[in-house]
């Protein structure tokens, strides 16, 4: 395994991009079926970024060594100067890091399953993020995060942690109000919602700016800007006229749905604005996404063994992580070339949305330079939509709350205060079967 040098703290925030060669990214989750993805886009732009080292570190050692080794390929194969490092030690990945990123996922794609099978028992979405499921991969989720943070804090406190580990938002919360890393919260959402809208545009997303606002996966598009002439008129037009032709693609609701808001809504708000029609899809379906990512990352981690593959190959497209890997290294290069761009990402309200309280994060567009990602002013929420926002920040809030406490009473508040729960009683009795579902990994509830 090869190792770079310390250098923790040796650039200081404001100054300009590293020297050639020298930055760290490092990857917690590196084992991910996804991590090709984001090597791919660290290739490419290697030499832009100054990237001397990629370390990728992972608890399953079977999947580092299977995913490490068409990374390592790939490097080789572009003829990258990257240097790969391997490691099942935390430690010694961070160990002078520049980026951080975090793409966890506790418990594996098993316990995924379960919180999506869990709420349908109480007919509610089982969905990975919103509702019950997100809830439950909080909770065992906040506790190993925060580790990582208290780890930067000491290994590479100049850092910053890009996280994508999900429920992003939520857990970008937890690491706002309880660690002191330079977080920003990341999803591949806001760059697909860019794309397909620039698409319906027929124009490159380049020249499309997006007044966008909300939560992580609890977002609306409220305005589209082309060379900042407004042009939101036709884009919803375009959208309603595919939702009227049945094409279920970024924006899959009725036309109605968009036609009375007036607004683009995110995928993820089918879960509220369709609830009933997708708890019965998912019935019918008799499996989880959960269940078919298992399937998918069986044959993705076969490919990635054959020594003579070398790139990424197009199974990972059947995944939802598309962009992701542009989102994290475009988002880096703001950084490390102090751009001050537009970035939509996942940082601490201040007083972006006025409705919000300062220290809760938001996803909104934010100016991005080397002093991080500054929230642009995005003022008061429309009626519309300020309930529902107002209601599940409420939620992630005292879940962030019970993830770090291991408060029972907590947890209760927080998925009674959740929309797709109807009662209180509802509430309770899901505290009960989702924690004893997690026990394994829910120190802070069992431990205390
Ligand atoms: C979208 C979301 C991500 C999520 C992914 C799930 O891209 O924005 O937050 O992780 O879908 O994809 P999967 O293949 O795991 O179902």
């Amino acid at each position: 395994m090869r190792t770079a040098p310390d250098r923790a703290g040796k650039r200081r925030e404001g100054e300009r991009g590293p020297m050639a060669g020298e930055l760290k990214v490092s990857v917690i989750g590196g084992g991910s079926t996804y991590t090709p993805e984001l090597v791919e886009g660290l290739i490419e732009r290697g030499a832009e970024l100054g990237l001397g080292t990629v370390a990728l570190m992972d608890v399953d050692q079977d999947r580092l060594e299977v995913v490490g080794g068409l990374c390592e390929r790939m490097i080789g194969a572009a003829g990258s100067p990257i240097q790969l490092a391997l490691s099942t030690e935390r430690s010694q990945a961070l160990q002078g890091a520049d980026f951080v990123i975090t793409q966890i996922r506790v418990g594996g794609n098993a316990q995924r399953v379960v919180d999506e099978k869990i709420p349908l028992r109480f007919s509610i979405v089982g969905q990975e993020t919103t509702g019950p499921g997100g809830f439950a991969k909080a909770l065992r989720t906040i506790p190993v995060m925060l580790s990582i943070a208290a780890d930067m804090e000491r290994l590479c406190p100049q850092a910053w942690l890009i996280n994508f580990t999900n429920p992003s938002g939520l857990i970008t919360e937890a690491l706002v109000r309880h660690s002191n890393v330079r977080v920003i919260g990341l999803c591949n959402l806001p760059i697909n919602t860019l794309h397909a809208v620039a698409g319906y545009l027929d124009e490159p997303p380049e020249r499309v700016s997006l007044d966008y606002v909300g939560l992580n996966h609890l977002s609306w598009v409220k305005g589209v800007y082309l060379d900042g002439r407004d042009v939101t008129e036709a884009v919803l037009a375009k959208a309603v006229e595919e939702a009227r032709r049945g094409v279920r693609g970024l924006f899959p609701f009725s036309p109605e749905v968009i036609e009375t808001l007036d607004m683009l809504p995110c995928y993820y708000l089918r879960y509220y604005y369709h609830h009933d029609q997708v708890l019965e899809e998912q019935k019918k379906a008799g499996r989880t996404r959960g269940e078919e990512v298992q399937e998918i990352e069986q044959k993705l981690l076969a490919m990635y063994a054959d020594l003579s593959l070398v790139s990424k190959p197009r199974e990972l497209e059947k995944r939802g992580g598309a962009l992701y890997s542009t989102a994290a290294v475009s988002l880096i290069a703001a950084i490390v070339g102090n751009k001050n761009e537009a970035h939509i990402v996942n940082v601490r309200n201040r007083s972006a949305i006025l409705d919000l309280p300062e220290g809760s994060v938001v996803e909104v567009p934010c100016l991005v330079g080397a002093g991080g990602a500054i929230p642009l002013t995005a003022g008061r929420l429309p009626a519309a939509i300020r309930g529902l926002i107002d209601y599940v920040k409420a939620y992630e809030e005292l879940t962030v709350e019970a993830g770090v406490s291991g408060d029972r009473r907590a947890a209760v508040q927080a998925l009674a205060s959740h929309p797709l729960v109807a009662s209180f009683a509802v509430a309770t009795e899901l505290v009960g079967v989702i924690l004893e579902a997690n026990r394994d990994y829910l120190p802070q509830f069992f431990n205390r």
